[in-house]
């Protein structure tokens, strides 16, 4: 049994009333929220680019199993969309500005946009596939650097994750019907 739990209420009320103005952020969240903010983004314009390669996929698709993959692309671009949103969302509870920038989104994703140079279905689903494991591997590495100093962004993250992971896992069986 660890140390007993002991909880200063009359700390938490006082810091309570304290710079109000920072909303849902309180003394007790572990850390600051400037890296945070800078890391959400970085998934905001991650998600974007996602989202466009999909949409632009699922209507450029071309090919014998070109409608089944069109409808995974476009399922798992609203899915993407979702993601950026909720992260926008979180940036916006953290007291941060989310940016939506066109100019910038490219530089900012960590994945690649990739679309105009490919029709084929074989070549869209490598590349999807690609995209997918690079945000789990960038998602677990923000996730394992959040800890436990940001339950509700960790949170989020992991929800993003699971999501990522199981479109990575449809990629890899719309591939094997490709050969
Ligand atoms: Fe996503
Ligand atoms: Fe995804």
């Amino acid at each position: 049994m660890p140390n007993q739990f002991a909880l200063d209420v009359t700390k938490i009320r006082d810091d309570a009333r304290r710079r109000m103005q920072e909303g849902p952020v309180t003394a007790t969240y572990g850390g600051d929220t400037n890296p945070v903010l800078d890391i959400l983004n970085q998934v905001v314009a991650t998600e974007i680019v996602c989202y466009l390669r999909y949409i632009q996929n699922s209507i450029a698709a071309a090919g014998i199993d070109r409608a089944q993959v069109a409808a995974e692309f476009k399922e798992h671009a609203a899915e993407e969309l979702q993601h950026g949103l909720r992260a926008a969302e979180r940036i916006n509870q953290l007291g941060g500005v989310p940016d939506f920038d066109p100019g910038t989104l490219a530089r900012r994703a960590h994945t690649e946009y990739s679309a105009p140079a490919a029709t084929d279905l074989d070549t869209m689903l490598r590349e999807n596939l690609v995209a997918e494991r690079i945000v789990i591997s960038s998602y677990q590495e923000i996730i394992r650097w959040l800890g436990d100093s940001d339950p509700t962004t960790r949170r989020l993250m992991e929800d993003i994750l699971e999501e990522e992971e199981e479109h990575a896992n449809d990629l890899t069986d719309l591939l094997g019907v490709q050969g």
